[in-house]
């Protein structure tokens, strides 16, 4: 396949894009465009409101159609999704590393908004063989870049899922995206997290500390990603 075509293939469906006509968000447009030939825009234009972080809409674009590797596939949530998400939440042991459990009504109604309303970076992983939800993340602007976070259900621990999530995640971001940065945060003790990061080809690149605690933060880059 030629350059031109890969290119076209690449940038050729971006989010949908909510308009918040602000003169910050005109300027930023404007800029983007005039930079957007040296590749230092994303292809995803954000409200733009000083103080706000950077969000996409949602959009038909994103992980459509589903993202398929061998074992797992990794879509959109959905309707039907919710117990799942739920359980995730509510666990003490999933949420040991990312905040702690969440109280069981909050739980649902932040399963039940991802389900019928998922935003634009949210998604599901699913183990193909049973059709069963065992894991979620997001791809979202926390902190700057582009970062990228994942859990699974504590029944499909140690399987290799949340690796092979994570490559096609990873993949679908540097396919779909202008960016040649995803990041990935996870605190020092949370072991797991880390190899599997590193075994995905995430690089170490620097240590904080984030409620008192140490933070490890890993970085893909788009030049060291096999071509997919
Ligand atoms: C982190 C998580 C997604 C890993 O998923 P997983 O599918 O079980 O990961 P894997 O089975 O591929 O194991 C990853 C690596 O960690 C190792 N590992 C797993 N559990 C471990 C533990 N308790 N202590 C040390 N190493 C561990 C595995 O041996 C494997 O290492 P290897 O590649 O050298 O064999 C999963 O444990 C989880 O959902 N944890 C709770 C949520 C969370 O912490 N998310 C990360 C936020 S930053």
């Amino acid at each position: 396949m030629h350059k031109e075509q890969r290119q076209s293939r690449r940038f050729s469906r971006p989010p949908r894009l909510r308009r918040v006509r602000t003169p910050l968000s005109l300027q930023r447009g404007r800029a983007c465009r005039r930079n957007a030939k040296r590749r230092s825009c994303s292809n995803v234009r954000t409200l733009g409101v000083a103080g706000v972080s950077e969000r996409p809409e949602p959009g038909p674009g994103w992980l459509l159609p589903a993202v398929l590797g061998e074992r797992v596939l990794v879509r959109a949530p959905a309707v039907g999704d919710e117990s799942a998400l739920v359980e995730m939440s509510i666990d003490p042991e999933v949420r040991r590393y990312i905040g702690g459990p969440v109280d069981q009504p909050t739980a649902e109604g932040r399963a039940a908004r991802k389900a019928v309303d998922p935003r634009w970076g949210e998604f599901v992983i699913v183990d193909r063989v049973s059709d069963t939800v065992v894991g979620s993340g997001s791809l979202a602007r926390k902190r700057g870049p582009w970062e990228v976070s994942y859990q699974l259900r504590r029944a499909w621990w140690g399987r290799g899922m949340a690796g092979e999530a994570l490559s096609l995640i990873r993949d679908w971001f540097f396919t779909h995206m202008r960016e040649d940065l995803l990041i990935a945060t996870t605190q020092r003790v949370n072991v797991a997290s880390r190899r599997l990061l590193e075994r995905a080809g995430a690089t170490h690149a620097s240590t904080f500390e984030q409620y008192g605690l140490a933070q490890e933060r890993y970085e893909f880059h788009r030049a060291t990603q096999p071509p997919t």
